[in-house]
């Protein structure tokens, strides 16, 4: 109630100072929507898909709409993303980075340097080092994914598919990066996980400010577990060399204890956020497309070793035909916002040559999931999965695309671009390749419900990382007993 009440005074006050801007002529098209200050902000915040791709049919590929007082033009050509991308004297992406660590994870960093961080990530998410956190996290994939069924033992488990695949892949993640020890001490994942859950299921309202009372109690408490439970993270023997390098920067930069715990609870979130649902929406269109599981099967046959341990995927072998399911899957699911500040006024220049003009302190927003991604000019059909888009026909993958007849240098953006893509994104990749291949050659799995397809997408979580189901698909599964067949 106060929050309305408060909203509504802010709402006059602002309509009052914002409410005659208007259109000049070299702007993007203006769509204030009819709420005072608030403008677009419900519809925007409900299902954020579905209102940039009306406006895009209203407006075309840039425009500039109200957000709660905000003025953000989106821009959806993808041929002109570099104009955003590749101008960060102009368009500044830190500071919205700031706001958002402030609101979800209350991080104030002193002597903040993205820069910096990024290169210690850079450093140990590649070469040598990646060999090292690939082989660790198959190995604790492998004994959390065995340790759910027993071995001759023909009982069928049922599960939330959702939560199976996020709760394995984020455990074994956490292991991996964060670090087990060995004592008694040490936090048991499974209570970390059930933590963060709850965080996590109230990050897009933490980051939109838009809790309830509630909420904000249930998230606050939620996120002072993890804070306990991470405390020591970073700091034993056992953590990734990266996780340690990291602390170890936080410290010389002159962070407290209770600091660098809050930017262990953000890297928690970095880099186990997308992993689990990737690897679920992965599996649930593959139980549900049998002719692309036959495929993958196929292929992981081709390329299993057999080791006293039971098949195990080889590393060094291509895996074309995964890798396309796996690009489908993120084309269809990845929705992360690209958002940069206008710092100073600035002449945005499309690829087709049109011009526009920014203004200083509005945001400029890209979101690759309606184009390229879900765009009908790219894609035919843009909203079925088929397995093998991103092949070509003799079986290599396939990387060229076109719009307007011009080729596309972003076809499909999951790890978003630029300097400010995934670092790890060749770690996450194998991090979903060996849970795949493991969940479908070790387990028997079926779903409960075959015909009540896939699970509708929660509308409010576009625009942050991975979109995640409204709800869960159930499956039952066992030991598969012939083990090496697929
Ligand atoms: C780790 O996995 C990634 C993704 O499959 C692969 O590209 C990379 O070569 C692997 N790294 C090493 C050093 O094994
Ligand atoms: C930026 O553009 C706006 C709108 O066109 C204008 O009112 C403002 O004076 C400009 N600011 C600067 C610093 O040039």
């Amino acid at each position: 109630m106060i929050w309305t009440v408060l909203l509504l005074v802010n709402g006059i006050l602002f309509f009052l100072l914002l409410s005659n801007r208007s259109r000049s002529k070299r702007e993007p098209p203006l769509d204030k929507g009819v709420i005072p200050w608030l403008g677009h902000a419900l519809e925007f915040g409900k299902d954020a898909a579905k209102f940039l791709t009306r406006m895009k049919k209203k407006h075309g590929d840039i425009f500039t709409v109200r957000v709660a007082g905000r003025y953000v033009t989106v821009l959806l050509d993808p041929n002109s993303y570099d104009a955003v991308l590749q101008d960060s004297g102009s368009l500044d992406f830190s500071r919205y980075a700031q706001v958002l660590m402030e609101r979800i994870f209350k991080l104030h960093l002193p002597n903040h340097n993205p820069a910096v961080e990024k290169a210690i990530m850079k450093q140990y998410f590649q070469g040598k080092s990646l060999s090292s956190l690939n082989s660790s996290m198959r190995r604790n994939l492998q004994a959390l994914v065995t340790s759910e069924t027993l071995p001759n033992q023909k009982d069928w488990k049922s599960s939330g598919l959702f939560n199976l695949c996020y709760s394995l892949l984020f455990r074994a993640g956490y292991l991996t990066l964060f670090g087990a020890e060995t004592n008694n001490n040490s936090p048991d994942t499974r209570q970390i996980y059930k933590e963060y859950r709850t965080f996590d299921g109230l990050l897009t309202k933490m980051a939109r400010t838009t809790l309830n009372s509630g909420e904000k109690q249930v998230a606050g408490e939620a996120r002072e577990s993890l804070w306990e439970l991470l405390s020591a993270a970073g700091l034993g023997e056992s953590a990734s060399t990266w996780i340690r390098h990291y602390r170890q920067h936080l410290q010389q930069g002159g962070a407290d204890q209770d600091t660098q715990t809050r930017a262990m609870l953000l890297q928690l979130w970095a880099t186990q956020g997308n992993v689990g649902p990737a690897a679920f929406w992965l599996l649930a269109f593959l139980l549900t497309t049998p002719q692309a599981m036959k495929a993958v099967r196929r292929e992981f046959n081709r390329v299993s070793l057999n080791t006293a341990k039971g098949p195990t995927l080889d590393s060094c072998q291509p895996t074309p035909v995964f890798d396309s399911a796996l690009e489908e899957t993120l084309r269809l699911t990845a929705a992360p916002f690209i958002t940069r500040e206008v710092l100073q006024n600035k002449t945005l220049c499309m690829a087709d040559g049109r011009e526009y003009d920014l203004r200083q302190g509005d945001r400029v927003c890209l979101f690759p999931f309606v184009s390229p991604q879900m765009d009908p000019d790219i894609y035919q059909e843009p909203e079925k999965f088929k397995y093998d888009r991103f092949l070509n026909a003799d079986g290599t993958p396939k990387k060229v695309f076109y719009k307007g007849g011009e080729r596309l240098k972003y076809y499909t953006m999951p790890w978003g671009a630029g300097g400010n893509s995934c670092v790890g994104k060749p770690f996450a990749i194998e991090a979903i390749r060996q849970f795949v291949y493991l969940v479908i050659t070790h387990l028997d799995l079926e779903l409960c419900e075959p015909e009540s397809g896939l699970p509708a997408v929660k509308t409010s979580c576009y625009g942050f990382g991975m979109v995640q189901p409204e709800g869960d698909i159930f499956i039952r599964f066992s030991h598969r007993s012939c083990d090496g067949m697929l």
